[in-house]
């Protein structure tokens, strides 16, 4: 049975910071053997078009799925989800290989939040994320007792990639205090690169939402996925492996990774096109 289990979980991010939900999905489930693609060649997403989003995804997909043997690939990046996750699974899967799978982060987080009782939903994302309005599509989906309060956070992603610390704190006030007067319960960290900042936006908003953040939502959303998917599960191979890949593999990724993932992992050349 066990030498069945070849395939790999692809996790993909316009950069670093799927590494969140990647560390977060491997101390829960450290069996299985993960490859993680950052397209930091081409990060920020945020402000591309449609189109070049998609085919940024598209390329990103194909590099996990046929050269790396991924069968799952989980899009960590909120605007890739946003943007090119149903053409991925409707189009692309169909005509390419019908038994494999892609996931995004939107729906898991929403089925979260309506699980813990939110109903007063605020989202901080990119421009492009709120604009979209999958957020509230989906939720209508979901419950018709929740609402979305998007709010584009555009300063948010060059502070953290520039090392703007020190003016994160004025910042998140500006966008936070109008949107939680709004009656939220929860809030929505809806861009990958949020979830380095989620302590200091719970300390902002001094616990008075909920701040729900997808490193903390994926993997057990995706551990019963797996349960519920046995035709998946039982393909995957289980060697505690954990490979990272960058289109870029520049002086700060490497610096970030080490940061976050320790000095065990040597981040490697991601080359297609
Ligand atoms: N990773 C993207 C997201 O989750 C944010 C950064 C970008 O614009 O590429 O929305």
């Amino acid at each position: 049975m066990d030498n069945l289990r070849r395939k790999k979980i692809g996790i993909f991010d316009s950069g670093l910071g799927g590494l969140y939900v990647a560390r977060a999905l491997r101390i829960l489930m450290p069996d299985y053997d993960y490859v993680y693609l950052g397209d930091t060649l081409n990060v920020p997403y945020g402000g591309r078009s449609l189109e070049a989003i998609y085919n940024l995804s598209e390329a990103a997909i194909r590099f996990l799925m046929e050269q790396h043997d991924c069968d799952l690939v989980i899009i960590a990046c909120n605007t890739a989800s946003v943007t090119a996750l149903s053409k991925l699974q409707q189009e692309f899967l169909v005509r390419n290989c019908s038994d494999r799978r892609i996931l995004g982060v939107i729906v898991p987080t929403l089925e979260a939040a309506t699980e813990l009782g939110s109903t007063q939903i605020g989202l901080i994302a990119t421009e492009y994320t709120v604009r979209s309005k999958i957020y509230d599509e989906e939720i209508a989906k979901i419950s018709p007792y929740a609402h979305i309060f998007g709010q584009p956070t555009p300063l948010l992603v060059p502070l953290i990639e520039y090392h703007g610390e020190k003016y994160m704190d004025q910042v998140l006030k500006d966008y936070l205090e109008p949107l939680i007067e709004k009656g939220l319960d929860s809030l929505i960290l809806g861009c990958t690169h949020y979830i380095a900042i989620k302590d200091r936006v719970r300390d902002i908003t001094n616990h008075r939402v909920r701040v729900l953040s997808q490193d903390e939502i994926i993997p057990p959303k995706l551990r019963d996925y797996l349960m519920r998917h046995p035709e998946m599960e039982e393909r995957l191979s289980k060697n505690g492996q954990f490979e990272i890949y960058a289109t870029d593999v520049s002086p700060s990724f490497l610096k970030n990774v080490e940061k976050l993932m320790g000095t065990d992992f040597k981040p490697k050349k991601a080359d297609y096109s």
